[in-house]
């Protein structure tokens, strides 16, 4: 472990309070040509007693301190100390004010963080401590107060002057400029500070709350954007709207503003009354967005909405308690859209999205707790785990105390804590007492890091009738942590008749059946329940709707999961019942190619499939879903030495075996979702298009499916069917593959968001060659290594979703990759350190790989001057 990096953790168990209380703060920002002077007043009050020799300590980075007063009076350098991003005022009386003038230079600010340029425009991105880089100020969390903020600006390059809270006044100055005074009256974390200044176009419309209070919602863009800003906005007042009905909330200011902006380090920012959002989760249109695009606007733009109450009213203490705010809007925006399209089509892909990403993050070096013990650089912190499981352990306390349970909780949480900045046990507990029950072992899953398993094992009494289920849990231990402890873990499960019927089922000792489902409650190491009265041959279907996020080992046969498939009415089991037939296929093919022996289609996958596609009662979206094979990535999880040639040519195998054996009913079914209906984003519209682009995607692996992907590129109305038949083109290595390309380039070329797609689509390439492309792309007009956007869909697509071109043999993509994590890491080391992470796996693959990967990480770890975000990331991956 290197000295420097670990002398800079910071750990949750040294979280003291700030000794002094803002009474207020005033931010003047004059805006310039070169540079922008931000002058700060703040008022001061000490909480601690006892006069004199109180001292201050301010955050502050990359600030030119033109000038420095305390009541009126300049301190000289003698009065305070800086030390890396520390300021320490000694010797202030009890009741101060204190002045400071700071020059910055947003124009030069490629990290995104504090005040930066994007395009002709300036914003401003704050959390986690990014308005360290605006003034000097106690940046964190549990400091909160209420802004006051002048803008000054040239009325020509800045006409709107946006930030938190109401415009209260405005005027013109000298040589042509004006400014605008705001003031924002709920107290709030400096993180949540906003400003915006530019030449922007705006869509507005209204919302009236419940109570009556009539909200002014805009969404400002650039010019050229103004048509594309419908869905969003409509996606804000179904936001508003159900987070009354659901939760009972209310939003809480007059206005309500939206920025979007193409050059974001993330999706999107929840400053008060001013989101800041990465374009691609505003803009819209059906020619440029697909059906997916159009549910993340919805997932995030409900989410940043929802964060009014649960971040912004209700903050964090410290950092630590970042899943407080984020696992619970996660939580609040996966139940949104759920509620707004197929909760079933929902539920699947969230759970596919925390198994791809999450469960491989808490097997690798970067495992930790949603709820953080130490960290170097918070901003390495915005994780899956935190977000996504954390959400899920939002999700148990739903399942545990019920919807009516869950919403009596909350209102107890905001009762206590509105207008405060509290941690996860606060949460907990205002769960806890409103139930009048116990969640301290619960909470558990705040502490511990890797993904329970649960053993399931079934005996059953034919004589006597009873059923018995040992559930056995267990998690492996981490890297940060040795020993692990059992965990309080709802388990679904019901049981199927050989008729496909589901048994009422009754545990012993029960006077009665209770239900078809029954959530068992495992909260020792090992735990046996007994059904009775079970007479005839079943099947267990296991952890229904996904009641915890754990690992399931159970002993399956294909008949069991065959009549799952064919039977179960919990939609999550049913489709999880394909995912696990499916693995076991590939899998086993995978070691059959490594053993030199032939490679099969196992029959009763074949015979689940062509049911399946039979069955037209079935929800087109879910049948979709069930189609998609398991990614490679996450079934090299399932690898102890990942086999990266093995599982993409099983994978593929299986692909084209059921694409050839299946060719007439995919071909049946694709005509008739292919009827020529003009474009409609209608859920039943959006599920047809999904299940006819994965007919199309094995359709391709059939004879004439080049024609058909062919004719759907050309004469598609909307993104979705025009990237299904391109992707089919291209992804099969379709002759006319390099011309649909280049048409779909001309007519995209200015469309920042169109060409993201069309990196992507040739960055996922699954060839050994494909990072000469990728090389090559990286000189296009439309790419820069500024844009975090271009980073993310042509690298960051490239090393962490295409396995077969990334792990190269010869080590030659991961040079390539390593090159521009050391050139990013010089503009946007948050950037920087999300591209390293590439590497995290780097133990689980065969001898070559692992140490020409092991080379990359060191010599990125030998480059001086490195960035700590980066830093933290590779040398947690040598550790
Ligand atoms: N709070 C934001 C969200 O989840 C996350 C975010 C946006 C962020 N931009 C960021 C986090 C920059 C760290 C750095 O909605
Ligand atoms: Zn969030």
């Amino acid at each position: 472990m290197k000295k420097g990096v670990s002398a800079k953790a910071i750990y949750r168990k040294d979280y003291t309070a700030f000794p002094w209380k803002i009474e207020r703060v005033e931010l003047r920002f004059s805006i310039g040509d070169s540079f922008t002077r931000v002058c700060t007043s703040m008022q001061l009050k000490s909480k601690t007693r006892g006069s004199g020799n109180q001292h201050l300590e301010l955050d502050g980075k990359d600030l030119d301190l033109r000038s420095i007063s305390i009541d009126g009076t300049k301190l000289g350098e003698s009065s305070y100390e800086i030390s890396g991003e520390r300021m320490r005022i000694s010797d202030l009386p009890e009741r101060c004010v204190l002045d400071t003038e700071v020059h910055i230079k947003p124009a030069e600010n490629t990290a995104l963080e504090g005040l930066y340029k994007a395009g002709d425009f300036l914003l401003t991105q704050c959390e986690a401590e990014g308005f360290r880089k605006i003034t000097w100020f106690p940046d964190r969390p549990d400091v909160m107060t209420c802004y006051s903020v002048q803008i000054e600006a040239d009325a020509a390059i800045y006409p709107v002057l946006l930030s938190n809270g109401n415009a209260v006044d405005s005027g013109t100055s000298e040589g042509g400029r004006h400014w605008v005074r705001w003031e924002d009256p709920y107290p709030k974390p400096s993180y949540l500070f906003a400003l915006v200044a530019g030449d922007l176009a705006h869509i507005e419309d209204h919302f009236l709350t419940r109570s009556g209070r009539d909200v002014t919602l805009k969404v400002y863009v650039e010019n050229e954007n103004i048509d594309r800003c419908d869905h969003a906005m409509e996606s804000l007042i179904n936001a508003m709207k159900w987070d009354e009905d659901r939760f009972g909330l209310e939003y809480d200011l007059d206005i309500y503003n939206i920025v979007a902006t193409n050059d974001f380090n993330m999706g999107a920012m929840e400053n008060k009354s001013l989101n800041i959002f990465n374009s691609k989760y505003v803009l819209a249109s059906p020619d440029t967005a697909t059906d997916a695009d159009y549910q993340g606007i919805e997932g995030v733009i409900g989410h940043e909405y929802f964060h009014n109450w649960t971040g912004n009213r209700v903050t964090c203490q410290d950092w630590f308690q970042l899943t407080l705010k984020e696992g619970l809007t996660v939580f609040r925006d996966e139940e949104f859209s759920a509620d707004m399209q197929s909760r079933a089509v929902k539920r699947i892909q969230d759970v596919r999205d925390l198994r791809d990403r999450q469960f491989p993050e808490d097997a690798g070096p970067m495992a930790h707790p949603i709820q953080p013990d130490r960290y170097i650089k918070i901003n390495n912190f915005y994780t899956a785990t935190v977000y996504q499981k954390g959400a899920a352990i939002i999700r148990m306390y739903h399942t545990l105390l019920g919807e009516q349970g869950f919403q009596k909780g909350m209102r107890l949480y905001f009762e206590r804590h509105d207008g405060q900045a509290v941690s996860c046990d606060d949460f907990l507990a205002a769960m806890a007492d409103a139930n009048s029950t116990d969640l301290d072992r619960f909470g558990r899953w705040y502490s511990q890091s890797g993904t329970p398993e649960v053993t399931v094992e079934t005996r059953h009494d034919e004589s006597s009738g009873n059923f018995h289920v040992v559930l056995s849990q267990s998690t492996p231990p981490s890297h940060d942590q040795a020993e692990k402890v059992p965990l309080v873990i709802p388990f679904a499960m019901g049981l199927l008749n050989p008729d496909g019927s589901e048994v009422q089922l009754q545990l012993e000792g029960e006077p009665e059946a209770g239900g078809t489902t029954r959530l068992l409650l495992l909260e020792k190491e090992s735990q046996c329940f007994s059904f009775i009265n079970v007479q005839q041959t079943v099947v267990p279907s296991l952890l229904r709707d996904f009641s915890a996020p754990v690992k399931v080992h159970y002993p399956w046969t294909v008949q069991e999961l065959s009549h799952l498939i064919a039977h179960d009415p919990d939609t999550f089991a049913r489709w999880e019942a394909t995912q696990t037939l499916a693995q076991m296929c590939i899998l086993e093919q995978v070691q059959s190619r490594a053993d030199g022996k032939e490679m099969l289609l196992e029959p009763g996958l074949l015979a689940a499939f062509s049911g399946l596609l039979a069955d037209r009662a079935v929800d087109p979206a879910l049948l979709a879903e069930a189609m998609i094979l398991p990614a490679e990535d996450y079934l090299a999880e399932q690898m102890v030495v990942i086999d990266v040639d093995g599982i993409h040519a099983a994978r593929q195998f299986i692909r084209t075996e059921l694409a050839r054996a299946l060719s007439v009913p995919f071909r049946q079914r694709f005509s008739q979702l292919n009827d020529g209906a003009r474009y409609n984003k209608s859920p039943q519209a959006i599920a047809e298009r999904s299940l006819k682009n994965v007919c199309l995607s094995y359709l391709v692996k059939a004879t004439d499916g080049d024609h058909l992907a062919h004719a759907q590129f050309v004469g598609s109305d909307n993104m979705t069917d025009t990237l299904a038949g391109l992707r089919g083109l291209v992804l099969e290595g379709s002759t006319g593959a390099a011309d649909a390309l280049k048409t779909f380039e001309k007519k995209w070329k200015d469309d920042a968001l169109v060409m993201d797609k069309w990196f992507a689509m040739q960055a996922i390439m699954p060839a050994h060659d494909t990072v000469q492309q990728v090389r090559k792309l990286m000189k296009h007009p439309a790419f820069s290594i500024r844009n975090p956007n271009k980073v993310r869909s042509l690298i960051g697509v490239f090393s962490m979703l295409n396995p077969t071109g990334f792990h190269t043999p010869d080590g030659s993509a991961y040079r390539f990759h390593a090159d521009q994590v050391i050139a990013l890491d010089a503009i946007n080391p948050q950037m920087a350190a999300r591209m390293a992470s590439a590497f995290n796996r780097w133990a689980r693959y065969d001898g070559e790989r692992k140490a020409l990967m092991k080379q990359q990480l060191k010599r990125i770890a030998a480059v001086p001057g490195l960035s700590s975000d980066t830093s933290e990331i590779v040398s947690s991956a040598l550790k």
